[in-house]
């Protein structure tokens, strides 16, 4: 199903969709559901230590794409700062979880024993893993997954400017399923979204992209568009090659073909954009190889298989960053 044409009747003015990790995605998440009038607030950082009342309110700016970049169309919109203390969190219906993938355990850990047990989870992050490692954590809540292709750039704590539209695809991955009034509301909210029955084999489609793309733009200090040379041809060849092995181990069937095709078009299509990985290894940062190179890797052990390629691809970025990371 894509998308809904109809505006649904929200049902309560209680917050009860909240978004943990007030970053790039975070904020664009919390615009577009703000914006379809679906009660959500977010929980940000310093949520759990901080003096924050039950409910603050912060003053958010989101600017959307615009070919003119004119500063009239930003849109100023409040949204509650949700604290993470128990009394507040039970009402929470849906969370989001929008921080990076290597974040994704330690900040949903402490929450786990404040939320609801009907709370349902949904984790939004580019890589795999984190799903593995909470899943046992969950105490019988529901778990979806999803991927995004908006492009988000955050400009100051609480701007952000929207540089990409693109496709968002969500799917249950285990527990009870999420209710579907707050499944069609975030179909609604969301531009371009849409639900799919499978969402594994969709993650591993969104990872190939990345496997590929990321770690060599990095290593390479080059934008995407650089990788269409044929110096790079047979590295991004055997990354895919070992994907699609391990992730048929995995019972995922890809057709290797079709991403191939799909690598190349993201690169011709996002030619002269760096990569996040470029961008987090540029600016000192970690990086999400753990859970894209990182990933495949692991679930090739798992099955005994051998991932050369990503792994040096792996072992090539931790290099990097420990040049690049401040000790
Ligand atoms: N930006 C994009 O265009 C884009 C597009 C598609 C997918 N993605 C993916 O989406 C995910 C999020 O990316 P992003 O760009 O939004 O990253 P980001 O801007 O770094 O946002 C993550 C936010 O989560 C916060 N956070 C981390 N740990 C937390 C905790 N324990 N409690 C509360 N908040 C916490 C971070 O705070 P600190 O800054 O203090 O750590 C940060 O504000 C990544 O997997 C990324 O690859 C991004």
């Amino acid at each position: 199903m894509l998308g809904q044409d109809v505006p649904l009747a929200i049902e309560s003015q209680a917050t009860n969709i909240a978004i943990l990790g007030a970053g790039a995605v975070g904020q664009l998440i919390c615009h577009q559901l703000s914006s379809a009038g679906l009660a959500v607030g977010l929980i940000a950082r310093d949520s759990s230590v901080s003096n924050l009342e039950a409910t603050d309110w912060q003053d958010l700016v989101f600017s959307p794409l615009s070919p003119s970049d004119a500063v009239t169309d930003s849109v100023s919109y409040r949204v509650p700062l949700l604290s993470a203390d128990k009394a507040h969190l039970q009402q929470v219906q849906l969370l989001i979880v929008c921080v990076k993938a290597y974040q994704v355990i330690d900040a949903i850990g402490p929450l786990l024993n404040k939320l609801s047990p009907q709370c349902h989870i949904l984790l939004l992050h580019n890589g795999m893993g984190p799903h593995l490692a909470l899943a046992p954590m969950l105490n019988g809540r529901g778990l979806s997954l999803g991927t995004t292709s908006q492009g988000i750039l955050r400009q100051s704590c609480w701007q952000v400017k929207q540089t990409g539209q693109g496709l968002t695809q969500l799917g249950h991955f285990t527990g009870p399923a999420l209710p579907q009034t707050l499944r069609d509301n975030l179909l609604y909210a969301i531009p371009n979204s849409e639900w799919v029955e499978a969402i594994i084999p969709c993650l591993w489609q969104k990872l190939a992209v990345n496997a590929a793309i990321n770690p060599l733009t990095a290593l390479h200090q080059c934008p995407n568009g650089a990788l269409a040379q044929a110096e790079f041809s047979d590295t991004i060849a055997s990354i895919l090659d070992e994907l699609v092995d391990v992730a048929a181990h995995d019972g995922i069937e890809l057709d290797r073909h079709f991403l191939e095709e799909r690598v190349y078009r993201v690169i011709e299509l996002t030619a002269a954009n760096f990569s996040s990985m470029h961008q987090d290894v540029a600016n000192y940062r970690l990086t999400e190889i753990d859970q894209i190179n990182g990933y495949i890797c692991d679930r090739a052990n798992a099955h005994s298989l051998s991932a050369a390629t990503n792994a040096k691809m792996v072992s090539a970025i931790k290099q990097l960053s420990a040049i690049t990371l401040p000790r």
